[in-house]
């Protein structure tokens, strides 16, 4: 085998995933529904693999959790399985760096797998296309197979049971909107509970389930469209109802599960009355509770400025669309 680094971006969903083809096997991952998403510059992770004497993984420059490690490992083992080559996979040492908050909601595991991914490709010699590859860095994460390419980037339901047909694909280039997005921080620390034991509550136990996948796809076909044709003040209204039925939707599990704090809300707030004062902003949000706004260009530096002023607040940075992941081999 080779070494070989691979840099991947993170991702947001603008029209989300959550919910799992369940019971479909727990190790394709295969998501319930598509999803549209926006690659993000900056935030990033940065894998490199390594043949090695026995498997370790260091993330941060510490060593992963016992759940990092059996996560990464257990991927690696997808990896060498897909080269169709007998025998076990050679040990491999792992170095991970996160460019960003890792596990706060702000989808370290799609920069992070995407990454791995390639890198582990790339280092067993796997000669697969990005397309076939993203169908792999999703039985990972979901919204890891979007963070292989920049831009605009669409994740097909696909209907194959061996989710083969479940790929992302890039739909338009990351210039192709003049838009950005704030990361708005309410809150420190790590997400209170993981997505996967998340949707499977969800999925279980919430009665708007069947709603949320039913009147999916509509909007995720929507918002392509209306993204064609650059039409940021059709794509928001898209967005926004995305984000808010998907938490709905969580919400309305037994027991309640709720992302959001108070902070979240007033930052909702904060966006709409911008937008009333004529910003362009729209928000959405994630397993956790922070606040991202989609917003044009000329609208992000005074929106910005308003959300910092929100109590609570902790931080607010102001993103570009990202690039494509990368990957090489360096030794
Ligand atoms: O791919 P996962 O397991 O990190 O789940 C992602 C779920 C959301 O971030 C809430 C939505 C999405 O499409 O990214």
């Amino acid at each position: 085998m080779k070494t070989a680094r691979a840099t991947a971006h993170a991702n947001i969903a603008l029209v989300k995933y959550w919910g799992k083809r369940w019971p479909g096997q727990a190790d394709l991952n295969l998501p319930e529904v598509g999803s549209l998403s926006l690659t993000l510059d900056h935030y990033r992770s940065e894998t490199r693999v390594a043949p090695a004497e026995a498997d370790t993984f260091v993330l941060d420059e510490n060593p992963g959790s016992e759940l990092e490690q059996r996560r990464v490992f257990q991927h690696l083992d997808r990896i060498w399985a897909a080269t169709g080559r007998s025998g076990k996979r050679p040990p491999v040492d792992v170095h991970s760096n996160n460019h960003l908050p890792t596990a706060a909601g702000l989808a370290s595991s799609a920069s992070g797998f995407a990454a791995l991914t390639l890198a582990g490709a790339m280092a067993f010699d796997l000669g697969w296309d990005r397309a076939r590859l993203s169908a792999l860095a999703r039985r990972a994460s979901g919204s890891a197979a979007r963070s292989l390419w920049g831009g605009w980037v669409r994740l097909d339901r696909g209907k194959a049971p061996d989710g083969s047909d479940c790929q992302a694909r890039p739909i338009f280039p990351q210039d192709h909107l003049d838009v950005l997005l704030l990361v708005v921080r309410t809150a420190s620390g790590k997400k209170p509970l993981g997505s996967t034991e998340a949707m499977e509550h969800t999925r279980k136990t919430s009665p708007y389930y069947p709603a949320w996948v039913e009147t999916h796809e509509r909007d995720l076909d929507a918002a392509c469209r209306v993204l064609e044709r650059r039409d940021l003040d059709a794509l928001g209204p898209v967005v926004e109802h995305s984000a808010f039925k998907m938490h709905a939707c969580i919400m309305a599990s037994d027991p309640a599960l709720l992302y959001w704090n108070g902070v979240t809300l007033e930052v909702i707030r904060a966006v709409w009355q911008a937008r009333a004062a004529g910003l362009v902003g729209f928000v959405t949000s994630d397993a956790g509770p922070h606040v991202k706004v989609l917003c044009a260009s000329a609208s992000a530096h005074a929106l910005a400025t308003r959300l910092r002023d929100v109590p609570g607040v902790i931080e607010t940075l102001t993103l570009a669309p990202g690039p494509d992941a990368t990957a090489e081999v360096v030794g």
